[in-house]
This record gives structure tokens, C-alpha cells and sequence, in this order.
């Protein structure tokens, strides 16, 4: 394999990867899955050298705990490192951080952070080989990644097919890597919720009225409104009416005669973007999502463990 293949060592966006290399993903996640779902922990002799450490500065439930069982299962040592109680809040640099890690023999680091586009500026002189888990409303490549792998692994074909994304696609980072990704497998993205919401991009259509895009929809992928990050009236004045206008529910489901799957990344507010018949149907996919979660995390890790990239860490000038 020349450099042209060699897997990222800072892990940004799906724009970080060939059509090859994400290919080559879901083909190791399907291995993993046939390899560890009977629940023998059987891990891999070759990744007991590697160290990778969690680092959360934004709360999460899936994202972190999935990292961990993946790491752990691989084989890997896994270190939980707790950012809250860092040096961080002594007002020590992430670069500082990253590097502190690194010197103490850590591997990769997965990084959720609150700052948009806060990996670029490790891409050319990486502290530590690094993994985005979600940075502000930028991007969250290793769902987008998760969730393509669920689809084709319920048997889904994606060319020629319609994917509805509903909700706060402007505000969030899981639809900024899913525009980027499954355009390269032959959908169509359509993007459905009140304007205000709406995240404009040359990969997608956007449509406001619910019906009209559950009635052209193959999949449906729904969204949590990302309240944290809304700071102004424009987006807060549409919380009431939402759960009518873009809250799915079977009955809106059966009206257009479509039992189509239904995905979320969680976490799910029930009863206002989703409501628990569906949340509860064989429709919806969201717990095959966190099951591969495990399969398709444990497959970038390898990745990025195995890029034989030799460039990492720090290298002090010379006077
Ligand atoms: C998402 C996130 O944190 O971006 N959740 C996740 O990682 N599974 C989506 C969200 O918080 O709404």
C-alpha cells in the first residue's frame, strides 16, 4: 500500500477518507461483527501493544462507552481520560494535553470537544494520532461511518434511494458527516424541518413540510434539537409546535402507507422528535446503530493503530 491508501492519523472528517478506505471499513465492521457478537471476548492478540485513551469534554452516553468496549475488545489498554479533572482546567493547552498523553505512551486519543474545527490545526503535526467524537456543530464522522454500516447491514441498498435527515440539521454535527458520506453510495439527501433549521449544502435538498418528505423518503433519520447550542430567539420560538409539525409518530407513518426504517443517533427526546411506538417498532434501527457502534469503532481504530505512521508526537527544534 503506497501513501495514497495510508489511513489519517488525525481523524477530522469523512472528507479525511477515500471511497476505498470507508469500503474497507464497513468490510472489517462486518468481520468484527461475525468475529464478537456471540460475546466471547476474544481479542486481538496483535493490538495488546497499543494504548487508547477517551477524552470527553462534552457529555456523552454512546459515543464514549462504545469507544471504550471497542478498544477493549480489540485487545487494546484503555484509558478513560478525565478531562474535568485535568490540568485542562488549570488552563493547560489541548496541544499540551494531547502531547502529555502521548509521552506517556498513549496511542490514539478520541477527542469530543465543544469547539468547531478544533482538529485541523493537529493535522500537520499531529501531538498524538486523534479521532474526532464530535467537535461543536462541525462533524461526527464515526456515526455517519456507524450508520452507513447499520443500513448495508440490515441489507440496505442505498443507490437510487432517498434518506430524509429530520430536524436541526444546521446545528448538527452527525448530518455534517452523513451530507459527506452517503452521497458516495448513491442516495439522495433530502433535509426536512422548520427553515430556521435548515443546513444548506450543495449535496442536498431541503424541504419544510414534513409529509411532503416522508412521501418521497426510502429512510428516515431523526434528530435530537440541539438546544445547547441555540443562542437565539429565531431558533427556540419553534420548540412548541415541533413535536406536531416534524415529530414522527406510526400513525404519520401509516398515512403515507410507508413502513420504512426509521434511525436515530440518540439520544432521543421521546415524544417530541419521535414518539415511543416508533421508538419501540421494528421500524426503528436505533439500537442496531449503538449494537455496530462497537463493530465500526473497533474497525477505525485498527486503522489508524496500523497506518505505520511515524510522524506523530513531538519533535523539539534544534538550535
Ligand atoms: C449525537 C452527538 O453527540 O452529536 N449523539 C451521539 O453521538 N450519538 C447527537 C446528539 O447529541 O443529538
Amino acid at each position: 500500500m503506497g501513501d495514497m491508501n495510508k489511513f489519517p492519523s488525525v481523524f477530522e472528517s469523512i472528507d479525511d477518507l477515500t471511497l476505498e478506505q470507508i469500503r474497507s471499513l464497513l468490510t472489517v465492521s462486518a468481520q468484527n461483527k461475525i468475529r464478537f457478537q456471540d460475546r466471547q471476548f476474544a481479542p486481538y492478540e496483535s493490538y495488546r501493544k497499543y494504548v487508547v485513551a477517551t477524552s470527553f469534554l462534552e457529555h456523552s452516553t454512546r459515543t464514549k462507552h462504545s469507544f471504550g468496549l471497542a478498544i477493549q475488545k480489540l485487545g487494546c489498554m484503555y484509558v478513560d481520560f478525565n478531562a474535568e479533572k485535568s490540568s485542562l482546567q488549570k488552563g493547560e493547552s489541548i496541544e499540551e494535553t494531547l502531547l502529555t498523553l502521548w509521552y506517556q505512551g498513549v496511542d490514539i486519543c478520541v477527542l469530543r470537544t465543544s469547539v468547531s474545527n478544533q482538529f485541523s490545526e493537529f493535522k500537520n503535526n499531529p501531538p498524538i494520532k486523534l479521532i474526532n467524537g464530535g467537535d461543536g456543530i462541525n462533524e461526527h464522522p464515526t456515526q455517519a461511518l456507524l450508520d452507513l454500516f447499520t443500513l448495508i447491514d440490515q441489507g440496505l441498498e442505498l443507490d437510487g434511494k432517498t434518506v430524509t435527515i429530520v430536524g436541526d440539521s444546521k446545528h448538527s454535527r452527525v448530518t455534517h458527516s452523513l451530507v459527506r458520506l452517503l452521497p458516495q453510495f448513491g442516495a439522495k439527501v433530502i433535509l426536512c424541518g422548520p427553515k430556521e433549521y435548515l443546513y444548506e449544502d450543495k449535496n442536498v435538498e431541503l424541504v419544510t413540510n414534513l409529509d411532503e418528505a416522508i412521501a418521497q423518503s426510502d429512510i428516515l433519520y431523526m434528530l435530537r434539537i440541539q438546544k445547547e447550542r441555540h443562542n437565539s430567539p429565531e431558533y427556540t420560538k419553534i420548540y412548541e409546535s415541533y413535536n406536531q409539525n416534524f415529530g414522527i409518530n406510526l400513525a404519520k407513518l401509516k398515512k403515507h402507507n410507508k413502513a420504512i426504517p426509521v434511525l436515530h443517533p440518540g439520544p432521543a427526546n421521546i415524544g417530541v422528535e419521535i414518539a415511543r411506538d416508533v421508538l419501540k417498532s421494528e421500524l426503528f434501527l436505533g439500537y442496531q446503530q449503538v449494537v455496530n457502534s462497537v463493530y465500526t469503532r473497533m474497525a477505525i481504530l485498527m486503522a489508524m493503530l496500523e497506518n505505520g505512521d511515524k510522524t506523530i508526537g513531538h519533535k523539539p527544534v534544534r538550535l
